[in-house]
């Protein structure tokens, strides 16, 4: 089939390379020029294991090809993926939505044959049904332009598999256009052939299904983070209290590890935005607790803050503080609403002389924050440290020495934000460890 992927971020440009790996026609659309021509020449303008080499590949096979035109998008396919952001308005906790009302405004009046646009986006409950409508009012086809909800569910570090093989699809249809199923089914015809499930409901349980899910997901881990603050508040390790319920089939180790909480381009703005969407509705106190979560999550950068003035004595000013980790998890460069660099941020605006490191995010961390040393290696950040903090669980962080380490820094003090590193061995080379939640 010949579809277009408007938007070519993290969502966009890997679902535009695995349709392409699918065997369609792939145009992808974005209003970044800059970012188009990175994409045209087969580079991927940010990190994600194994897409750039899928971008190269349907890059050179012609099966992938780039345009800042929606003009040429609606002359060449008639399924059209939005895959815009939806991040937190600057003014509240509600998702702002002009990306993705710019798409239908933009693409709509070019328009002219039967189409399908198919949101990909994280929105708000009722905005599937309100494009639709503007959608077939802005169409010179009218209400043979017509829209689909299909929420994505991919992981930043495990995008291109999560997107060719996901544990389910969800397709949110308007009743009246059955013929709309039969599209997304040829579209997905690969993953279905494999056993895919898939959901066929209407616009708003689409819609919901993925807020509900980020909300799931946020409030697990800051269920077990709230259990780290008991444990820190008693002498008990939340790693074993984590372990121990783990085997609990009914609520599982995944999501379970307490530490310095989550962050990214989606769970805090989602399950804000979700919040604020119920209380439009009436429907506020259904979803009050995911304050709380909100609020359980950010307390963890207190508590590592906290800690790095216990160690450091209440002055952090002049302290060398090393932090391992700017991405908001391993596997990504994406910073966005990062746990590890607010926390280096915020030791920074305490006085401390910050060096931060990490494997990937280095270039996005600096353009965010200036104010911090950058190092290019974890040993480089160490060196002459008071403190290392660790706060992404990149794996080559739990491979290091830490004899070697304590050789480099002034001081072998240690706060492990993410519970990852092997505090025995540590604490075995000499080395004052703080774990959260955990003696
Ligand atoms: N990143 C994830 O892991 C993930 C997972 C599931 C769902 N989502 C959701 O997917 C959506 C996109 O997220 P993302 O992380 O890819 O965002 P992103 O910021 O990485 O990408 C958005 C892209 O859209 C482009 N864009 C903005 N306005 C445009 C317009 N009018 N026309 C064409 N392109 C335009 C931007 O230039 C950018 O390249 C969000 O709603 C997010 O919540 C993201």
């Amino acid at each position: 089939m010949r579809l277009t992927v408007i938007g070519t971020g993290y969502l966009g440009a890997t679902h535009a390379a695995c349709m392409a790996e699918l065997g369609h026609e792939v145009l992808g659309v974005d209003v970044e020029p800059d970012r188009i021509a990175a994409l045209r020449s087969g580079r991927l303008p940010f990190y994600e294991p194994g897409l750039d080499e899928l971008v190269a590949k349907h890059v050179a096979s012609g099966r992938l090809r780039f345009t800042t035109s929606y003009e040429e998008a609606a002359a060449f396919a008639d399924v059209h993926f939005s895959c815009v952001g939806t991040p937190q308005r600057a003014d509240g906790d509600g998702a702002d939505l002009r990306y993705v009302d710019a798409v239908v405004e933009t693409l709509a009046p070019f328009l002219e044959r039967p189409a399908l646009v198919v949101g990909k986006s994280t929105v708000p409950v009722g905005t599937a049904a309100r494009l639709s409508a503007r959608l077939a009012e802005l169409a010179p086809a009218g209400a043979a332009a017509r829209l689909a909800w299909n929420p994505e569910f991919l992981r930043e570090g495990y995008a291109v598999e999560d997107t060719l093989r996901p544990d389910r699809l969800v397709f949110g249809i308007d009743p009246a256009t059955p013929e709309t199923e039969s599209l997304l089914r040829e579209v997905y015809a690969t993953p279905l052939a494999e056993g895919v499930p898939v959901v066929v409901t209407d616009f708003p349980t689409a819609e919901l299904v993925k807020t509900a899910a980020n909300a799931f997901l946020a409030t697990k881990i800051s269920f077990i983070n709230a259990m780290a603050e008991v444990c820190e508040a008693t002498d008990a390790d939340v790693t074993e209290l984590s372990r121990a319920l783990s085997f609990d089939t009914r609520i599982g180790g995944r999501f379970l590890n307490a530490g310095v909480g989550f962050g990214g381009g989606c769970l805090p703005k989602d399950i804000r935005a979700f919040r604020a969407r119920a209380e439009e509705l009436g429907a506020g106190p259904a979803l009050a607790f995911l304050g709380e979560v909100d609020a359980i999550n950010l307390r963890r950068r207190d508590r590592v803050v906290a800690l790095a003035e216990e160690l450091c004595g209440d002055e952090l000013s002049g302290c060398r503080v090393a932090v391992w980790g700017a991405a908001f998890k391993p596997e990504s460069d994406d910073i966005r609403d990062s746990p590890a660099l607010d926390v280096a941020a915020r030791l920074r605006r305490r006085g401390a002389l910050v060096s931060v490191h990490d494997p990937k995010a280095l270039d996005n961390a600096r353009k965010r924050h200036p104010e911090l040393d950058y190092a290019t290696g974890a040993l480089e950040a160490a060196q002459d440290a008071d403190l290392v903090v660790h706060l992404t669980e990149w794996a080559e962080y739990r491979a290091l020495d830490p004899k070697a380490v304590a050789e480099v820094v002034a001081t072998p003090r240690l706060i492990d934000g993410r519970n990852a590193l092997d505090t025995t061995a540590w604490r075995a080379a000499g080395w004052t460890v703080r774990p959260l939640g955990r003696p």
